[in-house]
């Protein structure tokens, strides 16, 4: 029922797209997003090889008949990456649409217009966002400064970027950063989008696999559980705030190097809390919207929740009379 041209696009039914969340969203959770009518998306770089990815792609392929979408995320990493192999690996399984983040998707872009491949950029700047239009890709993801993971270096929130953004490009912009339910929906609408992304309310979900004891910390976190760290290595990261991070704010306040702050910010210490269930084993990255999280529904309560309250929104809305004298 909300056509837009990313519903379009994508051949889904709802503009819901499952954020792609490192070590989170593999194929459980990412099928469950697009039987559910949104758009899951795998996080590649959870895999150490492109060869795990594959195994992962195909894993989803016999949990879904439905479209769902790779995550590349070109971000500073420990070890270096072939881009191009996870790139491939994705396009010889079959997957037509892939997202890029983290810096310009330009030199991925022949492989993957060759490969007929739907491109989806995600950025946290205007100016990304234009420069993605220009190097070809077909929609844009804004991300304000709400959202977990990387929320750029620019503190500007996601109602001032949605707007932005969409006056600034042509193609379709889907918004993320500080969604969570049928409100935050209509209103990232309302602002011009044609889709949202959401990640932190998806990793608070049955489907997410992760430790019961970092979802009781979600559920418990209130809006200001949340600090920016890395934004002394350029790398601004909004993530859960504990004794751990706050450690290495303070430890970034002291003025560390990017040596130094390595072995605390590494993605496998990430991966360790996921995985015990302590929130102090490494970095939980997590959006301010965790404030509003009091449940952990299944993906499929999360996305019918949300398109049934819009509906109740559209009647409010009207009733307030915001559609009068329109056709
Ligand atoms: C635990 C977690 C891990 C994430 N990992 C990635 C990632 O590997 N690549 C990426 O592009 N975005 C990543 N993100 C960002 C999400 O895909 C999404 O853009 C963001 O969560 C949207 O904001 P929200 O948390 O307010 O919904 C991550 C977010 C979270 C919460």
């Amino acid at each position: 029922m909300f056509k837009t041209r990313i519903t379009e696009m994508l051949n889904i039914k709802h503009p819901i797209l499952q954020g792609a969340m490192q070590w989170l969203s593999r194929a459980e959770l990412v099928a469950a997003v697009s039987n559910a009518g949104g758009l899951g998306i795998i996080s590649s770089l959870t895999f150490p090889t492109a060869k795990e990815l594959r195994q992962e792609i195909k894993k989803t392929k016999g949990m879904t008949r439905k479209p769902f979408a790779v995550n590349i995320t070109l971000m500073p990493t420990a070890r270096p990456i072939n881009y191009e192999e996870y790139i491939n690996a994705a396009i010889e399984e079959g997957v037509n649409i892939i997202e890029t983040a983290g810096r310009s998707p330009k030199p991925y872009m022949k492989l993957l217009t060759d490969a007929r491949v739907t491109v989806l950029h995600k950025c946290a700047r205007v100016r990304d966002a234009k420069t993605a239009e220009r190097v070809g890709v077909n929609a844009v993801t804004i991300v304000g400064f709400e959202a977990g993971g990387h929320p750029g270096m620019e503190d500007v929130t996601s109602f001032v970027r949605i707007p932005m953004t969409v006056d600034a490009v042509k193609i379709p912009v889907i918004a993320g950063g500080g969604i969570t339910d049928a409100r935050g929906f209509v209103a990232a609408l309302a602002l011009g989008a044609e889709g949202v992304v959401m990640g932190t309310r998806f990793m608070a979900s049955k489907e997410c696999n992760i430790h019961p004891q970092i979802r009781e910390c979600l559920l418990q976190a209130t809006e200001t559980d949340t600090l920016m760290i890395e934004r002394s290595i350029k790398n601004a990261a909004r993530v859960l705030k504990t004794d751990f991070s706050q450690k290495v704010l303070d430890m970034e306040g002291k003025g560390a190097t990017l040596e130094e702050l390595l072995p605390y910010i590494t993605g496998q210490r990430g991966k360790q809390a996921f995985e015990e269930g302590d929130v102090n084993a490494g970095i939980i990255h997590c959006g301010q919207v965790v404030g509003l999280i009091h449940d952990i529904p299944t993906v499929k309560e999360i996305i019918d929740g949300i398109i049934s309250e819009a509906r109740l929104i559209g009647k409010r809305l009207n009733d307030i009379g915001l559609f009068t004298g329109m056709a």
